[in-house]
């Protein structure tokens, strides 16, 4: 990791609604250029250079410290500019494009020979996406030329949501932020590799394999079917080999016994841990537990554990009732949040069913214990 003195004064770029294409210019131009700007999208904020600029991409890989044998994700405005960096499109991708891009899918594909090796780490692959997000349109727009763009953190933290969690990871190392709010989803984009026969996802989100075959009939290797233990030690898709979003502190996943309820299950944990603690739940959920934690000091001649256990509490709760798409959009806020506050032990809400795959695997990557992981 280079931790060097900060030498750049991070140009911060608070976007405003509607959007005015002006104001993407001058980090359009810089990133055509060789600068690195940092921008959000859909799902996390990435950290953009420009994919045919060696030196450019290589200055990702140093700031991020990220190991040069995980490639990077080729960013385009439209199926249009494929052939630029693909030799040859798959049949399925036509489809697959029709009914999720732009949006939080990346497609793995036959690289063009002349794409830096920078880029796709020497594999004879590509992985190109088709972002949603407005401002990062705009941004793609005014540079005009396909952009690589990996999650904006430092290799081995939790991917950014916000434009504060960019700052945190590179204020002073970075020339430009594109800061237009909250991530919509919250976890990265599903990765398919269309080389394969069939096809298979490489890396969960927000798309799951149902969704695909519910919207195209395409019927692919759901990630949660192919994870085998070879693949741990000869990933198909390079960075999930490596620890990710990882905060310092150990994590551990709560879920429900069948027909219980969440906020018991976060009881029966947290009663047995005697450290300072940090819970990431529904604000709901926490109702219903402050009930019982309430209820238990003043039941109880346990000596005030309970009240103790007050002051050892640091809290991260959505709004609402317990919901995956809103712990999605929270958590890694959550864990940087979380982290910040120096707790011992993060205690979060684990789902269960398909739908939840790409939120308890970024969450089983972050659990540094085993904790108590839900079916999924
Ligand atoms: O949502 C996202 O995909 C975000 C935003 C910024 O677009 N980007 C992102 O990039 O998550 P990154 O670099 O953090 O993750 C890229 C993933 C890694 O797991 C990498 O190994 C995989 O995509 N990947 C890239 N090229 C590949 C290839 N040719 N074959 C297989 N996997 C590839
Ligand atoms: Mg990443």
């Amino acid at each position: 990791m280079n931790l060097e003195v900060s030498d750049v004064n991070t140009q911060v770029i608070l976007i405003k609604h509607p959007l005015d294409s002006a104001v993407f210019v001058r980090p359009g131009q810089a990133l055509a250029a060789g600068s690195v700007v940092a921008f959000p999208t859909e799902t996390v904020y990435g950290l953009g250079a420009s994919a045919f600029l060696p030196d450019a991409v290589k200055e990702i890989f140093r700031l991020k410290g990220r190991p040069a044998d995980n490639p990077l994700i080729v960013h385009l405005l439209s199926a249009d500019d494929v052939g630029e960096v693909a030799e040859s499109v798959p049949d399925t991708f036509w489809p697959l494009y029709e009914a999720f891009s732009p949006g939080p899918l990346t497609y793995v594909m036959p690289r063009r020979h002349d794409v830096p090796d920078e880029v796709t780490a020497g594999l004879s692959t590509v992985a190109v996406r088709f972002p949603s997000q407005p401002a990062a349109r705009a941004l793609l727009e005014a540079a005009g030329v396909p952009v690589v763009a990996p999650s904006a953190n430092i290799s081995g933290r939790p991917s950014p949501t916000r434009a504060r969690h960019v700052l945190d990871d590179f204020a002073g190392r970075i020339p430009f932020l594109i800061d237009d709010g909250p991530c919509d989803v919250g976890v990265e984009s599903t990765v398919i590799d269309l080389t394969s026969d069939p096809i298979r996802i490489l890396r969960p989100g927000k798309i799951t394999a149902k969704a695909i075959l519910e919207r195209t009939g395409i019927q692919v290797i759901p990630w949660q079917d192919q994870v085998k233990p070879e693949d741990i030690t000869h990933p198909l898709s390079p960075g999930m080999k490596y620890r990710h979003y990882a905060p310092k502190a150990r994590v551990v996943i709560v879920c429900p016994k069948a027909d219980a309820l969440i906020a018991d299950a976060f009881l029966f944990d947290i009663e047995k841990d005697g450290g300072s603690i940090g819970l990431f739940l529904s604000e709901e959920t926490w109702q219903a537990l402050r009930g019982r934690l309430t209820s238990q000091s003043c039941n109880t001649d346990r000596g005030g554990r309970d009240e103790k256990m007050y002051d050892h509490l640091s809290l991260y709760t959505y709004e609402g009732g317990r919901d995956l798409t809103r712990a999605t959009h929270h958590l890694f806020d959550a864990l940087r949040t979380l982290d910040r506050q120096a707790v011992d032990t993060i205690y979060a809400e684990g789902f269960d069913g398909e739908e939840a795959t790409a939120y308890m695997d970024r969450l089983s990557k972050a659990a540094t214990v085993s904790g108590i992981t839900c079916d999924t």
